[in-house]
């Protein structure tokens, strides 16, 4: 199970870190995927782009690989049970606990006028999405741990006082490290709130993506066979390593190492590789969007698939906290 916040506009770190793995964990797993619209109520009152963002972030998602058909593809608005764990589970969260939680210190020191109860309790929420569907497994980066953190202990204070429903839930990547993708202009990775032209979005024109890899940070080459690569380099080699076949990348590195690299070359190369790789999912999710039926049908098929599992645990839930009479 994971939740994805529908702030729009995905990025190649999105997928290369996120999206790959929910591709990948559909063949595995019982999967559910959610739209967090609910949580975006915390910090973005307005709902104005609610739709075209939710929208968006279905069409992204489903172009990148992401099977309806296969998963439980839907929004938390949608799957009401989710506001009755919510607040069974707020009786067991402190709001002391809740209090020292990093992302909401962050919040409350970026929007000290909007400190509301919600904010508060984000994590009690993305408790009641995990345990909804009494999930395993969250694949989520490293900024959701302390949250998950919060899922265990719920699911340990339920357990304990009302009998064993939930099991405990975990992080989980299939590789041991989640996949950085490098920003273009050498530092940090790819984001979509730091450098956009050092980010390349899965809705790039063709044009753009070009403007962008040729402009990545490079510099007069190597000097001395075998050197190290400066960071900014190892990055271009490493976006490449992304999208471009085997035997492109063994030419490069051993241009590199023979001091005979031309990074204009190099980076042409990485463009085409780029927009070959890009351009496809971009057209599928612009397709997706056009198609406002298409996503409708995905929402309500999602929100039955969800909402089934989700009333089978709250059956359980409601007689183990005592509510059968
Ligand atoms: N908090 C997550 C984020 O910011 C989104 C989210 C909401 C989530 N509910 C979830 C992630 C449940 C995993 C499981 O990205």
């Amino acid at each position: 199970m994971s939740g994805i916040r529908p702030t729009g506009f995905l990025h190649l770190g999105n997928y290369f870190g996120a999206i790959r793995n929910y591709v990948k964990m559909q063949e595995d797993f019982d999967c559910y995927f959610m739209v967090a619209d609910l949580h975006s109520l915390t910090t973005h009152p307005d709902t104005k782009e609610l739709k075209a963002n939710v929208h968006r972030v279905l069409a992204e998602n489903i172009a990148c690989g992401l099977d309806p058909d296969k998963v439980a593809l839907y929004c938390q608005s949608h799957v009401y049970e989710t506001a009755e764990l919510y607040l069974y589970l707020n009786m067991l969260a402190y709001t002391g606990e809740l209090e020292k939680t990093v992302t909401f210190k962050e919040k409350v020191r970026q929007s000290p006028d909007n400190v509301n109860a919600g904010l508060l309790t984000y994590p009690v929420l993305m408790s009641a999405d995990i345990l909804l569907h009494r999930a395993k497994y969250v694949p989520v980066g490293k900024d959701q741990e302390q949250h998950l953190e919060f899922a265990r202990t719920y699911v340990n204070r339920f357990n304990h006082r009302y009998g064993e429903i939930f099991p405990e839930p975990y992080a989980f990547n299939y590789n041991q490290e989640l996949v950085k993708v490098p920003s273009l202009d050498g530092s940090g990775k790819m984001s979509k709130s730091e450098n956009q032209m050092a980010t390349l979005f899965l809705s790039d024109e063709d044009d753009v993506i070009r403007k962008k890899v040729m402009k990545a940070k490079t510099d007069g080459g190597p000097t001395v066979m075998n050197s190290v690569k400066p960071g900014y380099i190892e990055n271009v080699f490493g976006l490449m390593k992304l999208v471009s076949a085997e035997d492109v990348i063994v030419k490069f590195e051993n241009d590199y190492n023979n001091c005979t690299i031309r990074y204009g070359d190099m980076k042409k190369q990485l463009t085409e590789d780029m927009v070959n790789f890009i351009s496809p999912i971009r057209g599928r999710i612009n397709n997706i969007l056009n198609d406002e039926a298409y996503l409708k049908g995905v929402m309500e098929k999602g929100a039955a698939k969800a909402t089934a599992s989700a009333k089978i645990t709250m059956q359980l839930v409601r007689e183990a906290i005592g509510f059968n009479y």
